[in-house]
């Protein structure tokens, strides 16, 4: 069984909600259709008195059951101490953090609430798979109830450099809590060297080669297990969707020239206006190529009422209206910026519509748009992907345009490149890439996660 804050009660591929169509929605969605489990988490709604809804059957083959959360409680848990203190800080911002011990509080509670509720559904041969930041203490208090049935944890986000981490005041209570899991999953090796590094220097505690750890008493494993997505249906899905109402109005907009493509959450990780900033240098750097290109940023919304994103939001409307005052002429628009997410079966035709797909994230756990735009191509005509070394997915897809998004100038050179490749080049790239992505699909994601798991709940078991 599953648990996490976030739990896709709509399909992914058709809900413009962009936590639900959000990169652990729609893996841990596959994940559960395949082995008909339970998923168990905030129902997305507020209530004086939470209730406890289902366990209901989804059109996927998986049961859901959610609770509300209080408005207090969504304020401290949820906007206050995961998204205002966690996300900022395991994104390498912690100067961006905002921390009040009253939001701390929230958050333990909140996860308190959701295990008791949680353990009359569970069975006693259950695996517990627990899901991303929001729920850090959540194994420690399984623990506390008597629970011994083999639990797991996997991190979406990146986990940042041990003293970076160790900027949250209650790192220490955090990591012990999380080491009452028997498996802790991270997206690429530079996260789980940064966690070993915690655990050696931080704690206290001891790592050893084959992923055995020791820290507060307690033994577990950690190990990596890139997220991904199943190339094959996503494929037919790009192809099924080539021709929508939304790639032909998207199509008529650009005129002829070649899309260049951002999608994203409306996040401050996401590096939007480094990325428009780049954009702009580009049209400066190449006057010919207005006019034969335009660059659409797509940019869902979620947490939009923290100041962060309210701030990033304003940044976004002003660099793109500059950007357009400066070079739109009466017939050619350079960059159209919209506002609000898209079903991800639309996604997919648009992805494969665009040329270029700009995925320059300041850091990003793993990034799953980088992976829908390799497997969405043509592969007689492929684009090219364009992809920050900051992102997870750039350690496995190292045959992208790797850029520092920081870097404008560099960013620029590269747009330049990616829109003036060669068809074999672009061929051999994408070819590449794909190779990857077949290797490493997300069924291969979420199966070594649960074996690990098995393996490692089990004392007698050897290293993989
Ligand atoms: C990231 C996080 C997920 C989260 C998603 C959407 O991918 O790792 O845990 O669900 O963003 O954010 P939201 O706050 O809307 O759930």
């Amino acid at each position: 069984m599953v648990i996490s804050n976030r739990v896709a009660r709509a399909d992914p591929r058709t809900t413009e909600d962009a936590g639900a169509s959000g990169g652990l929605a729609v893996a841990v969605r596959e994940a559960l259709s395949e082995t008909a489990g339970l998923w168990f988490g905030w129902s997305g709604q507020l209530s004086e008195t939470p209730a406890l809804h289902g366990p209901e059957m989804q059109p996927g083959g998986y049961r859901i059951a959610t609770v509300d959360l209080t408005p207090a409680d969504h304020r401290g848990y949820y906007n206050g101490y995961a998204n205002e203190a966690l996300w900022p800080v395991l994104h390498s911002a912690p100067h961006l953090m905002h921390h009040d011990a009253d939001r701390y509080t929230a958050y333990r509670s909140v996860n308190r609430q959701f295990v008791d509720r949680l353990l009359p559904l569970l069975h006693p041969d259950d695996m517990i798979w627990i899901h991303d930041y929001h729920l850090l203490p959540a194994a420690e208090e399984l623990r506390r109830r008597g629970l011994r049935n083999p639990i797991g944890f996997f991190l979406h986000t990146p986990f940042p450099a041990a003293d970076a981490f160790a900027a949250l005041p209650e790192h220490r209570a955090l990591v012990e809590g999380l080491v009452h899991a028997d498996l802790i999953g991270f997206q690429t090796a530079s996260d789980l060297r940064a966690f070993q590094d915690y655990i050696r220097w931080e704690a206290g505690g001891s790592v050893s080669m084959d992923g055995r750890m020791e820290a507060f008493g307690r033994h577990f494993r950690a190990s990596v297990f890139p997220i991904s997505i199943d190339p094959a249906a996503f494929a037919l899905t790009a192809e099924r969707n080539a021709d929508s109402d939304y790639c032909l109005k998207l199509a008529r907009g650009t005129g002829r020239g070649a899309l260049l493509l951002g999608v994203d959450r409306l996040d401050y990780t996401k590096g939007l206006p480094h990325r428009m900033l780049a954009y702009e240098r580009l049209l400066e750097l190449q006057p010919d190529l207005r006019r034969r290109m335009a660059f659409v940023q797509i940019a869902s919304q979620s947490r939009s009422k923290l100041p962060e994103y309210v701030a990033i939001r304003r940044e976004l409307e002003e660099i793109s209206g500059r950007i357009n005052g400066r070079f739109s002429e009466p017939d050619w628009t350079p960059l159209r910026y919209i506002n609000r997410g898209i079903p991800r079966e639309t996604l997919a035709g648009v992805l494969r519509m665009a040329r270029m797909a700009v995925v320059t994230p300041l850091h990003d756990g793993m990034n799953l748009v980088a992976k829908e735009y390799v497997a969405a191509q043509n592969p007689e005509d492929p684009g090219v992907l364009m992809l920050s070394r900051f992102a997870g997915a750039a350690q496995e897809l190292d045959a992208a345009l790797i850029v520092n998004p920081l870097d404008h100038d560099e960013t620029a050179r590269r747009m330049h490149q990616g829109l003036t490749m060669s068809l074999e080049e672009r061929r051999e790239r994408w070819e590449a890439m794909m190779a990857v992505l077949s290797a490493n699909d997300v069924s291969r994601w979420w199966r070594s996660f649960v074996r690990a798991l098995a393996d490692a709940a089990n004392p007698t078991a050897q290293p993989p």
